[in-house]
């Protein structure tokens, strides 16, 4: 993004255009050359018309991810892929906020998504980013906004933190895929983000990296929204005895956690309940299953699989129930009577620990029934089984 033309968008001209080209994009249809030419059309400097025509562009792409208040922010491109979604920044402006700091230094701060919900939620926060444009889109964001806090075009590795309280980071990676975990694709660098792990501080990471990489000392928080696994995040310095944490967060921002510190650390393996839970997957990667099954008096079905039973139906945002209505053999031939007998049609398989093709053992039962239905196949203390069962609320 031109740097120049961003900044005229901030100036009293710039956000008369930037209200122009919200309305010309939304009478256009959403169709950014008509509304180009519509703007060029008036005495506008093209590359002013362009700079417009993104950041409108990039707001509505936004709202998804950040809410609302997208629709006042700035973007670059890349900086709102990189941005942390809103309502997982808020979860973690809270936690800071409730572990009682104030002043918060974030290093390599993108477009700020991080950094606006920390200073909303009335932390003082100064940012640092070294590419002046994006350092440019943050501060803005913040003025936006109505909040406070100042921003500054620095590296990272040069900043000192005496006078904050707590620093984050969140590195960008060069493999933005995110899931994977490759700590020479950081920047600041894997060594820099050790280092700060020493003091005080809050790194967002990869969800893939792995328990072995987490320091001592250091717990390791994996946060899920709306049911997928989107990051984790290293907390140091509060001697909270917590190692590992599943924070899920549905679409609403309701909010569960679980830690090791609910973990009795092993479950009994038994055959199959009256229910079937399966954890989210935060859950999963804390390597907390085990606590998701004390906490609704469960208890495995395999060691190794993260289906929990019980006879108990506790709702919890940690796991998804199902009611049990059957237990079927895993052998397709009988599979597959079963479920004409039942009138099945659209058939939801999911399936751990056992070998088998969803979309081709979909095709091979050939259903064509109009009950739809969702089995789970997994291992049992006995054999390989078919649950039929019923997603409860
Ligand atoms: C993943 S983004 C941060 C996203 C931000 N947390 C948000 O939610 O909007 C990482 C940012 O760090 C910046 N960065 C990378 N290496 C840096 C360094 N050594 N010093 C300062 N900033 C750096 C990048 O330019 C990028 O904008």
């Amino acid at each position: 993004m031109d740097g120049a033309a961003f900044d005229y968008l901030l100036t009293t001209p710039g956000q008369a255009l930037l209200g122009e080209a919200e309305a010309a994009y939304a009478e256009t249809g959403a169709d950014a050359l008509a509304a180009a030419r519509r703007l060029r059309a008036g005495s506008h400097d093209p590359a002013h018309v362009a700079a417009a025509l993104t950041q409108v562009r990039l707001r509505r792409k936004a709202v998804d991810k950040l809410g609302e208040a997208a629709a006042r922010m700035y973007f670059t491109p890349v900086g709102l892929e990189q941005a942390t979604a809103g309502l997982v920044a808020e979860h973690r402006a809270a936690r800071i906020a409730a572990a009682g700091h104030h002043r918060l230094l974030d290093l390599g701060c993108g477009i700020g998504a991080d950094l606006v919900a920390a200073a909303s939620v009335g932390i003082t926060v100064h940012a640092v980013e070294r590419d002046p444009v994006t350092a440019a889109v943050a501060r803005a964001n913040l003025a936006a906004l109505g909040l406070t806090g100042t921003v500054s075009v620095g590296e990272a590795s040069e900043q000192n933190s005496s006078a904050y309280d707590i620093v984050f980071a969140d590195p960008a990676r060069r493999d933005a895929r995110g899931r994977t975990f490759d700590p020479a694709t950081y920047s600041p660098p894997w060594s820099f983000v050790e280092d700060l792990l020493t003091e005080t501080a809050v790194v967002k990471v990869a969800p893939g990296i792995p328990h072995t990489l987490v320091p001592a000392q250091v717990e390791a928080e994996w946060v899920s929204l709306s049911g997928r696994l989107r990051e984790a995040a290293l907390w140091s310095g509060a001697d909270q005895g917590v190692q590992r944490r599943a924070t899920v967060i549905d679409g609403s921002g309701a909010t569960a956690s679980v830690t090791d510190a609910d973990d009795p650390g092993d479950a009994s393996v038994a055959d199959v309940g009256h229910f079937v839970y399966e954890p989210d997957d935060a859950v999963i990667r804390a390597h907390l299953v085990t606590a998701v099954a004390a906490d609704v008096q469960g208890w495995l079905l395999d060691p190794h699989l993260a289906y929990v039973s019980s006879d108990l139906h506790r709702p919890s945002r940690l796991a998804r129930a199902y009611a049990v209505r059957d237990v079927l053999p895993f052998k397709e031939k009988q599979l597959r009577a079963a479920l004409r007998a039942r009138g099945i049609g659209p058939l939801t398989i999911k399936k751990r620990g056992v070998q088998v093709t969803p979309e081709a053992l979909r095709r091979r039962l050939g259903l064509r029934g109009s009950t739809p239905a969702t089995i789970i196949i997994t291992r049992t203390p006995t054999s390989a089984a078919v649950l039929l069962v019923e997603p409860l609320a």
